[in-house]
């Protein structure tokens, strides 16, 4: 049988671990799964969690593939046995959380340089030989901090914002070639990816001032609610990955969750962006005054009975 080859970036844990996990122990044993990781010592976790899935041998192997670097991406192309990648899942990303004044150039540098130049270094690396062939599919770990503007998470929400004008503008050119891109839009999602945000949670808090400081604070009570109530585990999302997979039309945009389909609604219903600018202050920070901008001028913000999405 000509098997499905897979590429996923980020498979060190959480969604790309449990998607490269879930594909290669697929019933149907149609996939070949090759699972990159930054760092190959790092694998531990995947092969446990293979084991435990009984993936069949051969449905799995692991690559070195760091998105900062183009050589390393080109070297996990050529180590690909079948010579041929048909679905692409650009997958690997890093978190940033805090004042936008605490967090130091190097972190913001190293996060818009793997959310998004590495995300197009992978891109460059494997779109060529899907045209030529005519046929492929790229799916992509999207996030709700792509579709709208979260406090705290600006640098994050940029690169993800960046992914969206990226995918959506391949997916436009892309179908003669046969080729279709699929974003999978995820809410909160029980991972790694807290514990591994870059210059850690808050950044250099001191470099902010106290007001900013304490709506952190009040932000991260906001934070920590919503991924308490809201936060799906990887293999809810896996699924939703298996679904555009198997669309014969997959579309552009697949949610994990609808829960924050009407925040995305009030945005595109006042483009003028006041709506959503005060139901997001309001919710995030509900006994905070919107200050002057926010209440003058723009249409009156409908009351909203849904939390924004957590941040990642
Ligand atoms: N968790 C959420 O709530 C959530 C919500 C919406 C969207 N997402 C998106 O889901 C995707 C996966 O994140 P996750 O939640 O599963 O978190 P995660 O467990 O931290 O996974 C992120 C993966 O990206 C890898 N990575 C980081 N820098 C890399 C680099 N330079 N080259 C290659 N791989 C690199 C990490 O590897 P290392 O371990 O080596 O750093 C890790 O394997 C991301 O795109 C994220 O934006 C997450």
């Amino acid at each position: 049988m000509n098997r499905t080859v897979v590429l996923i970036t980020g498979c060190s844990s959480g969604i790309g671990l449990n998607l490269a996990v879930r594909l290669a122990s697929d019933p149907s044993g149609s996939f070949k799964v090759y699972a990159t990781l930054r760092d190959l010592k790092a694998q531990g976790p995947l092969w446990e969690a293979a084991r435990a899935r009984g993936c069949p041998p051969d449905s799995l192997e692991t690559l070195q593939l760091d998105v900062r670097d183009s050589e390393s991406v080109a070297a996990a192309r050529a180590r690909v046995r079948e010579g041929r990648v048909d679905v692409l899942v650009c997958n690997a990303a890093r978190g940033l959380l805090g004042p936008l004044e605490a967090h130091s150039e190097d972190a913001m540098m190293s996060v818009l340089d793997v959310n998004v130049a590495g995300t197009v270094r992978t891109l460059q690396a494997f779109l060529p030989d899907m045209k030529r062939r005519r046929s492929g599919r790229v799916l992509v770990t999207g996030s709700l901090g792509g579709l709208m503007g979260m406090p705290f998470n600006d640098v994050y929400c940029a690169t993800k914002f960046a992914l969206e004008g990226l995918f959506e503008s391949l997916a436009v050119m892309l179908p003669p070639f046969g080729i279709h891109v699929s974003l999978i839009e995820c809410g909160p999602v029980h991972t790694a990816f807290q514990e591994k945000l870059e210059g850690g949670l808050g950044g250099a808090l001191d470099r902010a001032d106290v007001q900013t400081r304490c709506l952190f604070s009040r932000y991260l009570v906001h934070w920590e609610n919503i991924f308490r109530e809201e936060a799906q585990d990887p293999e809810e999302v896996t699924e939703v990955f298996l679904t555009a997979l198997r669309a014969p039309q997959p579309a552009l945009r697949y949610f994990s969750t609808n829960r924050f389909l009407p925040l995305m609604r009030l945005r595109l219903d006042d483009p003028s962006g006041c709506s959503f600018v005060a139901t997001m202050h309001r919710t995030v920070f509900p006994d905070e005054p919107a200050g002057a901008e926010a209440g003058a001028g723009g249409p009156e913000a409908p009351e909203s009975s849904t939390p924004p999405a957590a941040p990642q």
